[in-house]
């Protein structure tokens, strides 16, 4: 079976998050992805995004697998995973190459991109994503697509993602260890974005930014290529441990409460409303305002927003995001948290729930499934699936990976 038949092909995304473990299984197909299987483990091997503890994770990631593996009726043996944590870096780079028969061919983009991907790292990282922003061709500036085009001077224009080497081999590691071949690892906030955000959007100017819970993850697109990638070390475990500290109340309480009564404006929330918050160790459980929650939860996602309108800033491009922001990570389920985000960030906000897929879509149709879903989408062969596939799209992971050969194979 050659590419570009889609017939029956599998792909599955293993999403290695800090509070969540989730596998999906998809088929793709000609409109999009089919979701035919999804499972999910309480994670208890990472901390900020990052495996601290590898038995735990092998083990959340067998369990999510086998319930994958259980509701779509096969067997899952290589998965596209994810990454993050405050480790990651994304730097620009060019290249430059001389076009070696008068037109551009797929050897000298492969040569230039080489040549822009060879940024001096220290020994313990190394590169994961190089994303094409734009090619120029003599002097021809902001080419898309250079394939075939006439010159003698080729130069690229990439955003080059880097990571500790330890944090991604772990990410192998324990993969090897649940059964598993790893097709390719893939930044957590690319993922989300292929699976939430539009062409359109990327190509206006758009601010992606996954709050989970153990990081904040920032992308910015703009003109249809990655500009800035940063991930923050914080997310909704800092909501749920200042809650548990200030209402004196378990963790797991604590993060009961959060999603139950949560919201992140305190003055939408009346005074006088109440809530049950059980005690620590045998104390009785006590009734207090769910106002005075809330005033714990706000400043410190404001504080997150504060520290994400600063990443936007860095990019440079804090003017020209006519699409604005798209929320997605379990944090994004948080009330009015878009109220706080606008504010804080001067741009309308949107929440991002994956688009691109169908069949069981209603399982993933939540902001904490735009991460897994990418995966899939990215599995499949890079974003905008469904739709003509411009090398835009799939620049963004689709053709970055360009040396896979026969990625549409079936694997199961
Ligand atoms: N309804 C809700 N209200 C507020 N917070 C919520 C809600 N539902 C989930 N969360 C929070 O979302 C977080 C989990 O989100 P998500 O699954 O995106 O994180 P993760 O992928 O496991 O972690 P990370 O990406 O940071 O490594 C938790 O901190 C959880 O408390
Ligand atoms: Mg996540």
């Amino acid at each position: 079976m050659g590419m570009g038949m889609t017939k029956r092909a599998l792909v599955a995304g293993l999403d290695l998050g800090t509070s969540k473990t989730t596998v999906l299984v998809g088929r793709v197909g000609e409109r999009g992805v089919e979701i035919v299987g999804l499972g999910t483990a309480p994670s208890r091997g990472l901390r900020k995004g990052v495996i601290v503890h590898l038995e735990s994770t092998v083990a959340a990631i067998r369990k999510a697998v086998a319930e994958a593996e259980a509701m779509a009726g096969c067997e899952i043996r290589q998965v596209v995973a994810s990454i993050t944590g405050a480790h990651v870096r994304g730097v620009t780079s060019h290249g430059v190459v001389a076009v070696r028969n008068g037109e551009v061919s797929a050897n000298d983009v492969d040569r230039v991109l080489d040549a822009a991907r060879a940024v001096a790292l220290p020994a313990d990282r190394e590169v994961l994503h190089v994303l094409p922003q734009e090619f120029i061709i003599d002097d021809q500036e902001g080419i898309r697509e250079p394939l075939g085009m006439a010159g003698v001077r080729l130069e690229a224009k990439v955003h080059i993602v880097t990571a500790h080497a330890s944090a991604s081999q772990n990410v192998l590691k324990c993969c090897r260890q649940a059964g598993l071949v790893v097709e390719d690892i893939v930044l957590e906030p690319l993922a989300a974005a292929d699976a939430a955000l539009t062409p359109e959007e990327k190509d206006l100017g758009v601010a992606l930014v996954d709050v989970g819970c153990g990081t904040t993850d920032v992308i910015v697109f703009h003109g249809g290529a990655v500009r800035h990638t940063a991930v923050l070390p914080l997310g909704g475990a800092h909501l749920t441990n200042d809650i548990a500290a200030g209402l004196r109340t378990p963790t797991i309480e604590a993060e009961k409460i959060k999603q139950r009564f949560g919201c992140a404006r305190a003055s939408k929330v009346p005074r006088h409303t109440s809530i049950e918050v059980p005690s620590v160790a045998d104390r009785e459980p006590r009734v207090l305002s769910r106002h005075i929650l809330c005033e714990i939860i706000e400043p410190r996602v404001e504080e997150i927003f504060t520290l994400v309108s600063r990443e936007i800033i860095r990019s440079g491009f804090e003017g020209n995001l006519a699409s604005g922001v798209v929320l997605t990570g379990g944090t994004a389920l948080l009330d009015s948290v878009t109220d706080v985000a606008e504010h804080a960030l001067r741009l309308p906000v949107r929440i991002g729930v994956p688009q691109h897929v169908t069949a069981l879509a209603d399982l993933v149709a939540s902001p904490l499934y735009a991460a897994s879903v990418g995966l899939l989408v990215a599995g499949a062969g890079g974003g905008g699936l469904g739709r003509p596939t411009s090398m835009r799209d799939q620049g963004l992971i689709g053709r970055v990976r360009g040396r896979m050969t026969d990625w549409l194979r079936e694997f199961f």
